[in-house]
């Protein structure tokens, strides 16, 4: 998997129990994942159409560094689907615990909005994943 981004848990990100809050981790899964499926794609023009399940399986506390990772699953034609997972990093160690994890897909639009196909080279590139 590529790492995608390192964000540091702030006391602006704490939600009512402590805990991160979980909207804020979605934006940063979707943020890294969008960036990333605009550079994968060599295109700015990704929209995000779906993300799967998605279980916060460990708390992130204030103070607590992640780092968020990726990796190409599936390309169709407008399309790709990236798995994203969060982890949570000791500083001390370096050891890292999978807090959560899920599917992003994006699609290429065009300046009107409408799904236009990724370049046929990158398609090529991943139609092993197809
Ligand atoms: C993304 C969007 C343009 C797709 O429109 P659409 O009418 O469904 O387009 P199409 O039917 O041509 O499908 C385009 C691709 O999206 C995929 N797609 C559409 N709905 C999907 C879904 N629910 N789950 C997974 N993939 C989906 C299709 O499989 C297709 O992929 P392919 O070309 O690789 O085969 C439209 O749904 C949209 O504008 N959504 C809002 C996006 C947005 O605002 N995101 C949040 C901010 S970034």
């Amino acid at each position: 998997m590529e790492k995608l981004a390192i964000k540091l848990c702030m006391t602006k990100d704490i939600g009512v129990h402590g805990n991160l809050f979980g909207g804020n981790m979605l934006a940063w899964l979707d943020e890294a994942a969008a960036t990333w499926a605009c550079s994968v794609c060599k295109n700015p023009n990704m929209v995000t159409v779906k993300i799967d399940e998605m279980v916060f399986q460990r708390p992130v506390k204030n103070g607590h560094q992640v780092n968020i990772y990726g990796e190409v699953k599936g390309i169709g034609t407008s399309s790709i689907t990236m798995y994203i997972e969060a982890r949570n990093v000791n500083f001390y160690t370096g050891e890292e615990k999978t807090v959560c994890s899920t599917f992003f897909t994006f699609v290429r639009i065009d300046d009107s909005g409408s799904a236009i196909p990724i370049d046929e080279t990158i398609r090529k590139q991943y139609k092993h994943l197809v």
